[in-house]
């Protein structure tokens, strides 16, 4: 099993690029079995959860083929409606095949993806809107037997909370039902509207992505497409905050600063200097950080929860007394614990982080029980003193590319053994 070891104290300094978004490419590669054509994808991240997409991509018949950045999906002929269970066991995201599957074969059968990291994190949304599209649903031995009753129809669904997975599998669904699929409540996430973006270039008709209602009229073909995937705003500000933890400078080059801007907040709150143009951020980092008297995690855009992990870290070498509340999902703070063995005083108290900042972390061997939780684990060994070992790295490697060597190209000593 590798592991980073981190050796602390170097300063961030220098130029990054972004690649594409971990969350927009799981979603379009799956609405890549929606036209029965040729995808070009470009700026596709080297991620395990990639993989795995690629691989039940495969799995139901398409045939992929990867160049340096850039996927090629094939999905003419489909012969699998089946998903293999060690693959949706793998990534709970691979759920979002269920929308693309049932609008281009009528029947999908996978395994119900249970709890995660995270906490139990249902799938109800998913599964009461789709039926109310018209899909029967039989949840039996662990499985989920999908299969549309006469024809997907159009309707209005109104979901209870923003969920991202939800409403995509309902775009997905909806792109060639009958009449028009109405989302209101609709998660406003940009990758939402890259998902927009995938769909009306191969033909669908969808509109209003990135507010809370989504229309999407029903086509009856679509066709070959070309698309690439927008910059990952949550590897772009876990960068950042490596930048401010360390003292140090650092320029972020093809991201869209707007998805960013609660996180940018954020960061001038604690006294970082940031300036943007259309594609390129700068942050210079103050030589105190201040503590943030509140950060909430909301659905976009407010605070997201995939940047509360790495907050965390920040604040917890920042002058004062911080609190976070964590309020999109119920078990998220594992990666508090690892922290505390580094030196850092936080308390929990059910989705409240109290945390007073230190003068100084120190290096540990620590555990990553999560993605966002590693990444803050390496964060904290950035400027901890001495060495930091961090475990269980295939957690991280689901979502940054190569971080070890993004952060060791900016100043820091970082190895992968
Ligand atoms: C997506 C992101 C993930 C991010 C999360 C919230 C992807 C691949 N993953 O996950 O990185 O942390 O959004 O921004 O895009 N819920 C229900 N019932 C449902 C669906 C969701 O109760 O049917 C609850 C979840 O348990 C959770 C909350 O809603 O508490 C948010 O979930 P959701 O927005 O669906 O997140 P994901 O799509 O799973």
């Amino acid at each position: 099993m590798s592991k980073f070891v981190v050796n602390g104290g170097h300063k961030i300094k220098g130029e990054l690029r972004i690649t594409g978004a971990k969350n927009s490419v799981l979603p379009i590669l799956s609405a890549t079995v929606l036209n029965g054509k040729i995808n070009v994808i470009h700026d596709i991240p080297d991620l395990s959860d990639v993989e795995v997409m690629i691989k039940i991509l495969e799995s139901v018949g398409c045939k992929v083929k990867r160049e340096n950045g850039t996927i090629i999906v094939d999905s003419r002929q489909l012969n699998n409606h089946k998903i293999p269970e060690e693959l949706v066991r793998e990534m709970r995201s691979s759920i979002i095949v269920l929308g693309p599957m049932l609008a281009r074969c009528g029947q999908v059968v996978v395994s119900y993806p249970g709890g995660c990291e995270l906490g139990p994190r249902p799938i109800d949304l998913h599964l009461k809107s789709l039926r109310q599209m018209g899909v029967h649903i039989l949840e039996k031995h662990g499985f989920l037997i999908c299969s549309v009753k006469k024809e997907l129809v159009g309707c209005e669904i109104h979901l209870d909370f923003p969920s991202v997975g939800a409403t995509e599998n309902i775009m997905l669904a909806a792109v060639f039902a009958k009449g028009n699929t109405i989302i209101r409540n609709a998660a406003r996430e940009p990758e939402i509207q890259d998902l927009q973006n995938f769909i009306n270039a191969m033909g669908g008709k969808v509109s209003g992505a990135g507010s809370a209602t989504i229309v999407i009229e029903g086509v009856d073909e679509l066709h070959d497409v070309e698309h690439t995937i927008i910059p990952d705003r949550i590897v772009a500000g876990t960068y950042l905050v490596a930048g401010a933890m360390t003292k140090g400078e650092i320029v972020l080059t093809n991201i869209i600063p707007e998805h960013l801007l609660s996180t940018i907040y954020k960061l001038k709150e604690s006294g970082c200097n940031i300036e943007y143009t259309k594609d390129t951020i700068k942050l210079i980092a103050p030589s105190k950080l201040r503590a943030i008297e509140a950060i909430k995690t909301l659905p976009y855009p407010g605070f997201p929860t995939d940047m509360q992990s790495q907050f965390m870290s920040l604040l917890a070498i920042s002058d004062g007394i911080s609190i976070i509340k964590e309020n999109i999902f119920e078990n998220r703070y594992k990666h508090a614990y690892e922290l505390i063995r580094m030196g850092a005083n936080i308390k929990i108290d059910g989705r409240v982080a109290i945390i007073k900042g230190v003068h100084k972390l120190t290096g540990a061997n620590v555990k990553a029980r999560d993605l966002r939780g590693g990444a803050s684990l390496i964060l904290a060994g950035l400027v901890a003193e001495g060495t930091t070992t961090i475990h269980n790295i295939e957690h991280i490697k689901r979502g940054y590319a190569h971080i070890e060597k993004d952060l060791r190209m900016v100043g820091a000593d970082i190895y992968k053994m």
